[in-house]
């Protein structure tokens, strides 16, 4: 990071003598444009991973996620600044219902390589205002040709799953799990499609075990809390009643709020602790009285009351943490509760089986027949914990793409066909356009074309070559051309199933557009100074 640091700061130094104008833009430009080039070589079939590393402690991750790298380098160029905070609103982790994920390294490239245009266009004398009208054009030009060659299949429900899995290998080609990309794609489509149309991503469950390979990764129907159950207490439940609880269930030390217990003999300490005992007994009949066969808590179940539970025949699960519990209470319909005196007012959670069940090494708990039909649970696999969660994000992509396109199913294609398709579509513009206005309109479309060369340049092809090859194919009229990276020419994608989500690419070319505007108006960056303390 420091290295690219130090080059943005050469590059304002340089430009001295330049006017206020030019010298903003121009910190702006380079600033935008080290982000895209810092992402670009990620992009692809055949892209590369980056190894971040912390400052402050030993951590490193490996991924090639945009998000992730962008979330973890230190930005001090405020046109990047800038550039960075609009990719990452288009993050699918941010809970937003109609965001996309997997698009960010894209508009961080398309966008970079639209100042980069720009740039030019500003050093010929063009005004930025005439590049930001040309943009705006361009880039309705493009939307309209994407949503012309956009295709439909969600009435056959056969081509449509068929179209999910090309989405979802599609995604999974440039990651991780591109080996066994085939598995994974028909992994997460069995996933997203037990959601039955919900963008809810909370019900699928990814947990990750150290051990075996990727490949051993499975799904599971239901939900698995990675927990044991107590001591004595039964191992499998069926027709289960959960009551899923947050309170302190300890005895073990004495617990007076606030008050200091001065005692002068060992035996009144015993009557103390005895007190204790006997509250926490009435505390466990009375959560006995709900009628359940299985209690699950998120905060520590002590000795004392496990017992307790495992003499009455009810499995106690301990200390489930915030996510456990909370994901337990979605998919089995409980609510959490925290006070036990009234039965009749606590929701109890159901599930038709609970089981210990083996993974690798380790024991977990395996609820099964949930209330939420949908909720299931990926098992990820793998050597070491970096690759599981690399493998992690990677999925989470592809979940998210495709529980949108489920949404809005229409598909394009990809391999760098639509990018081509619009920037023909746009020159036809720009042919018809007088005026400097032209210019911005061409550039547009030239950005737009340097996505298949990076594509290219990335699988270490002659990119110079086959995009020319590319454009050739599509002024001939193959409509359904782009970049076969495997083979390394250019080939009918349609065929080859390289999809991808309308939702996604239309995303992408409007937050690049947006965004590259954004910058482009700015004439000037102000330090402020900072905010005065009042009294
Ligand atoms: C999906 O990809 C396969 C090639 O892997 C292709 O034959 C098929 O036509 C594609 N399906 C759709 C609906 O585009």
């Amino acid at each position: 990071m420091r290295v690219w640091y130090a080059s943005i700061q050469r590059g304002v130094e340089g430009d001295g003598q330049a006017k206020m104008l030019t010298r903003c833009l121009q910190s702006s430009f380079i600033g935008a444009i080290a982000v895209g080039d810092l992402v670009k070589s990620t992009l692809g079939p055949k892209g590369m991973d980056k190894i971040l590393q912390s400052v402050s402690n030993q951590g490193v991750v490996v991924t090639n996620d945009g998000a992730t790298i962008l979330k973890s380098i230190a930005l001090d160029n405020a046109a990047a600044k800038v550039l960075v905070s609009i990719l990452l609103r288009l993050d699918c982790s941010k809970v937003q219902d109609d965001e996309v994920g997997d698009g960010t390294t894209s508009v961080c490239v398309l966008a970079a390589e639209l100042l980069r245009e720009a740039e030019q266009l500003v050093n010929q004398k063009v005004h930025p205002q005439v590049i930001i009208d040309g943009f705006r054009a361009a880039s309705k030009a493009a939307h309209e040709a994407l949503r012309k060659s956009a295709q439909d299949n969600s009435q056959d429900e056969e081509r449509f799953r068929e179209d999910l899995t090309n989405i979802s290998r599609t995604t999974l080609s440039s990651k991780v799990l591109s080996q066994d990309k085939e598995y994974f794609s028909q992994l997460a489509v069995d996933a997203v499609l037990r959601l039955k149309g919900s963008t809810n991503l909370e019900n699928i469950q990814i947990i990750k075990k150290t051990g075996g390979r990727l490949a051993d990764s499975y799904l599971e129907e239901g939900f698995i809390l990675d927990k044991r159950i107590g001591v004595n207490q039964p191992k499998r439940i069926e027709n289960a009643k959960i009551l899923i609880a947050n309170t302190a269930m300890d005895t073990d030390k004495i617990k007076v709020f606030g008050a200091r217990v001065r005692v002068d003999a060992t035996g009144k300490l015993a009557e103390l602790e005895r007190a204790e005992r006997n509250k926490m007994k009435e505390k466990v009949e009375k959560i006995k009285a709900h009628g359940i066969n299985c209690f699950v808590n998120r905060q520590l179940i002590y000795n004392w009351p496990e017992q307790l539970f495992a003499d009455a025949g009810i499995t106690a699960i301990e200390h489930a943490d915030f996510d456990g519990v909370e994901r337990l209470s979605l998919v089995t319909g409980g609510e959490i509760a925290s006070t036990f005196d009234h039965p009749e007012l606590v929701k109890l959670g159901h599930c038709d089986l609970i089981e210990e069940i083996m993974i690798g090494e380790d024991k977990l708990v395996r609820f099964s027949g949930v209330a939420a039909g949908e909720a299931c649970t990926i098992v990820l696999r793998g050597a070491t914990n970096q690759l599981l969660d690399e493998a992690e994000r990677s999925l989470h992509d592809a979940l998210c793409v495709l529980s949108q396109t489920v949404k809005e199913p229409r598909t394009v294609l990809g391999g760098g066909c639509s990018e081509m398709l619009m920037a023909k579509a746009i020159d036809e513009m720009a042919a018809s356009t007088p005026g400097k206005k032209a210019l911005a309109i061409e550039a547009f479309a030239r950005a737009l074309r340097q996505l298949p060369t990076i594509l290219a340049d990335n699988a270490g092809y002659d990119s110079a070559d086959l995009v020319t090859k590319l454009r050739a194919a599509h002024y001939d009229g193959k409509t359904t051309a782009g970049l076969d990276m495997y083979q390394g020419k250019v080939s009918d994608v349609r065929e080859l199933g390289i999809t991808e989500s309308y939702k996604l690419k239309r995303q992408v070319l409007l937050s690049a557009s947006e965004a590259a505007e954004m910058i482009l108006r700015v004439d000037d960056i102000i330090r402020c100074a900072p905010r005065q303390r009042t009294a």
